[in-house]
């Protein structure tokens, strides 16, 4: 009764075992498989030093994907103090951009340089500007911008961020038709590689389905899943927007309490 049901569905090959994980199959539908398409269009291998712009549940999912990856080091920025705690807690760096201290300055401070290997725009057109005034507003090249400048010559960029054709609510006139200020001479300069575009979910899904199932990744505790009832959606659609380091998950035929 569902339209391409049978093509885009994923068949978990255990019911009791999947049920027992199941907290973490549901990140399986979207935010996973981006943050892993994410880390692995930034080129993400065995030791490298990766930073992830914005620690939210892309975000972060980017990174726990990165950990899976063999990355040495993963570094995770934001403008957010509970999301960034949370991040901490889950054994990421990172860096905090409402901060006056330039990103380059706070990688220095990690990694003893100023660059890292690869990076991972999980923000998009919604990012707010660096430092402690810029992060009051919104500022949507500035991600873009900063990965250039900080991702090391030749390096690669992975953007599962969203870039819009049309932003009504944009901050000026070029910005409404997604037209932003991007220095892409510095990155024609450095050779960087830039990875855009919708996530190819199917590519990634079984795989990542085996991972979670084997526990090489612990995604529900690292993006903070939360099962909630349909009638308390609202409220955790407010509570998300407000920041929260949460991935809501509506249960509406108590599955999970079945469970
Ligand atoms: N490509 C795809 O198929 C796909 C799929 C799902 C989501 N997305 C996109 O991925 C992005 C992230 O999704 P999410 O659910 O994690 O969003 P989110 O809004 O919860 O998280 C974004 C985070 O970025 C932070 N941020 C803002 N400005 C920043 C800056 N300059 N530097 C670093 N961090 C900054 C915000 O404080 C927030 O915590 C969104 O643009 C979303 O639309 C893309």
């Amino acid at each position: 009764m569902v339209p391409y049901a049978d093509f885009n569905l994923l068949r978990l090959p255990n019911r009791d075992a999947a049920m027992e994980k199941i907290r973490d199959l549901t990140c399986l539908s979207d935010i996973l498989p981006t943050g892993y398409h994410g880390a692995v269009t930034a080129g993400v291998g065995p030791g490298s030093t990766v930073y992830i712009a914005g620690a939210g549940p892309v975000g972060l999912a980017a990174a726990a994907s990165a950990r899976l990856l063999g990355a040495a080091v993963v570094i995770v920025g934001d403008v957010n103090p509970t999301r960034l705690a949370h991040a901490k807690a889950q054994g990421f760096e990172i860096v905090d951009l409402s901060r006056d201290t330039p990103l380059h300055e706070q990688i220095t401070d990690l990694l003893g340089e100023p660059e890292v290997d690869c990076a991972v725009d999980a923000v998009g057109f919604e990012a707010r500007g660096h430092g402690h005034s810029g992060s009051q507003h919104e500022a949507p090249a500035t991600v873009l911008n900063s990965l250039m400048g900080v991702v090391r010559v030749a390096g690669k960029i992975g953007i599962p961020g969203l870039y819009v054709t049309e932003d009504p609510g944009a901050v000026d006139a070029a910005a409404k038709q997604g037209s932003l200020s991007i220095r892409f001479g510095l990155g024609w300069a450095k050779s960087h590689s830039f990875h855009t575009g919708q996530t190819p979910v199917m590519k990634y899904n079984r795989q990542l389905m085996q991972a979670i199932m084997w526990d090489r990744i612990k995604i529900a505790d690292i993006v903070g899943v939360e099962v909630i009832t349909l009638d308390d959606a609202p409220k955790g659609y407010g509570e998300f927007d407000a920041g929260v380091p949460k991935k809501f998950v509506i249960d509406p035929h108590n599955l999970f309490r079945a469970a």
